[in-house]
């Protein structure tokens, strides 16, 4: 059954220059972009999508981190692309996610860990619509 899932390739990847490389491994594996947008974030926006971590002791680097550049805010489609975007992610820790997957071969950190994917389908259908109310 088709899904969609929401996605940033955070502001990390992007300084780093694999913006592309992210892309191609969602893509390699089957989903679809469906929309897809570089844009800077402010604080509030930060809460907003991260609201159910913004009262944990780590959110204020967290915040610091993710509205400090230019992110890619993206919408991929595709038979579970919920879980399936999750498992190519890897875990949230980059130095214990798995090799083969985006955080354990590309981060070595529990907070630049270059991606975000939606954790649910109640998740998914949240951060659509606040990241592109339009569609
Ligand atoms: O992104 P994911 O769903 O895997 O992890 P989360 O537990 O929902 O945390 C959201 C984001 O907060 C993570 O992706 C990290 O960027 C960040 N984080 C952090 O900075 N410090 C932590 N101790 C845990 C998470
Ligand atoms: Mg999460």
């Amino acid at each position: 059954m088709s899904q969609r899932t929401f996605v940033i390739i955070k502001p990390d990847a992007v300084r780093r220059g694999l913006v592309g490389e992210v892309l191609s491994r969602y893509e390699a594996k089957g989903l679809t972009i469906v929309a897809m947008e570089h844009r800077t974030i402010d604080a509030s926006q930060a809460d907003e999508h991260y609201a159910e971590h913004v009262e944990q002791p780590w959110y204020p680097p967290l915040r610091d981190f993710v509205t400090s550049g230019p992110l890619v805010a993206a919408i991929l489609e595709g038979d579970e692309a919920i879980e399936v975007v999750r498992l190519i992610n890897g875990a949230t820790d980059g130095r214990k996610a798995a090799p083969g997957t985006i955080r354990g071969d590309l981060s070595l950190s529990n907070r630049e860990n270059l991606v975000h994917g939606s954790d649910s389908p109640e998740s998914a259908e949240r951060e659509i619509k606040l990241w592109f109310p339009s569609l």
